[in-house]
């Protein structure tokens, strides 16, 4: 059964308290945090039309990067508040904390179609917790509860699961946003039965963080690619030399198991025929992990069948990119998740990049459904300014890739069932 969403309540009057995800990434600058991709805040903005229209008086809860249950001004929401205020183009109130008497009262104050967003919920560490003493507390600030926060909707915490827990017991409706609903339809129904041909394209570093999105996607899609360093851990099942490539030496099994699966089941299995490699040189320095920077020297491609022993695979090469093209560009139905190299560095993105364009053509030419599923292969469209010309772009990372596993996510299971 689906879940309850937002616009199926009534909300006018009422005090919706709605979580979201505005983990935004942040850095310093002249002494000021600075939100660097605004995506996430962006895309609960419908939710708060549909609120603000109806006369709701809307509290925001949300978390910043991980305090571990301290006050860190650096993960303070304060930027997110004044920044959501410019794109709605209203004032959007901030509350110092996320608990408390003056909290409570700045809540009582709201008149109805005004924001509050609350501080931080993880400067405690009763929100990580799901403490019920601490659920109780934030229950206190709202009538209904609405959950917009795809992107934390796979922590088990007080601000997605507890709170929700206490306000349906007190009979007041757990509801998600708008964002959340369209997250539930792309990665969830539309892909339960896709228009074919259904392409799943899967990149990245490890074929150890997403063996089970493969083992469950194998059953539905027609066409899989695989890019990313994860490709090299296949290469190395199928006894190809991956010279100093990223590998998971352990996983091949795993890889071959795929493979297999695969060719049971008719799936069309591709993985790179030919790759950018470079050659990495230490640079004698280390980074803050402790660990040695490479440089990654001569760039060149790589049609043999092996990698050279001193070199490292770090892009699919041109012909890997164009036939991954040809299949894209008959697909129906495409999930992306995990860029084809690193294409942070502009000598390696050509692969990612020409995987992005096929994706955005199958969608204008073929009519096709695409579907970009959360984290990396998200950041890599909007570098090559290509996020608005797929069908959807899940603000989810972890949780997009639990979902994608079949997982039922606690933030989701706590919301009540459509009525
Ligand atoms: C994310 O950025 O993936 C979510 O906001 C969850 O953050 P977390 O991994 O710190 O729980």
């Amino acid at each position: 059964m689906g879940k309850l969403i937002i616009k199926d309540v009534e909300v006018s009057g009422k005090r919706v308290l709605m979580r979201v995800d505005y983990n935004v990434p942040m850095a310093a600058q002249n002494g000021q945090m600075v939100i660097n991709d605004s995506t996430r805040i962006k895309e609960t903005l419908p939710t708060l039309r549909h609120l603000i229209d109806r006369g709701a008086k809307v509290v925001l809860m949300a978390h910043l990067g991980r305090p571990e249950g301290k006050r860190e001004a650096s993960m303070s929401l304060r930027p997110v508040a004044v920044m959501l205020g410019e794109m709605l183009g209203l004032p959007v109130q901030f509350a110092d904390d996320c608990i408390g008497e003056a909290v409570e009262k700045q809540v009582a104050s709201l008149k109805n179609g005004e924001i509050l967003l609350l501080e931080n919920v993880r400067f405690y560490g009763e929100e990580e917790s799901n403490d019920s003493g601490f659920s109780e507390k934030l229950a206190v600030l709202g009538d209904i509860f609405a959950n917009d926060a795809f992107g934390a909707a796979h922590r088990a915490h007080a601000s997605t699961v507890g709170v929700a827990t206490v306000i349906a017991k007190r009979g007041g409706a757990c509801c998600g946003g708008l964002l959340m609903e369209r997250e539930l339809q792309f990665l969830g129904d539309e892909l339960e039965n896709p228009e074919r041909p259904f392409v799943v394209i899967l990149g990245g570093a490890k074929v150890s963080d997403k063996i089970k999105v493969i083992d469950r996607l194998l059953e539905k899609a027609d066409v899989f690619l695989i890019g990313g360093a994860m490709a090299y851990t296949f290469k190395l099942a199928d006894g190809i030399c991956i010279g100093k490539s990223l590998v998971e030496p352990d996983k091949t099994e795993v890889a071959n198991a795929a493979i297999i699966k695969a060719k049971q089941k008719g799936v069309t299995f591709l993985i790179p025929t030919d790759n950018v490699i470079a050659d990495p040189v230490d640079t004698g320095r280390k980074n803050r992990k402790g660990r040695a920077i490479f440089d990654l020297q001569n760039p060149r491609v790589n049609t043999a069948r092996d990698i050279p022993e001193e070199s490292e695979g770090v892009d699919i090469g041109p012909s890997t990119a164009a036939a991954f093209a040809s299949e894209i560009s008959k697909a129906k139905t495409i999930l992306w998740n995990g860029p084809m190299g690193i294409f942070e560095d502009s000598r390696f993105a050509a692969g990612t990049f020409a995987v992005a364009q096929a994706v955005v053509d199958a969608t204008k030419n073929n009519g096709a459904k695409s579907i970009i599923g959360g984290g990396d292969s998200v950041k890599a469209l909007n570098v090559a300014g290509l996020g608005s010309e797929v069908s959807f772009m899940s603000t989810g990372g972890g949780a997009s890739l639990e979902f994608l596993e079949g997982k039922e996510l606690p933030g989701v299971a706590a919301l009540g069932n459509a009525r």
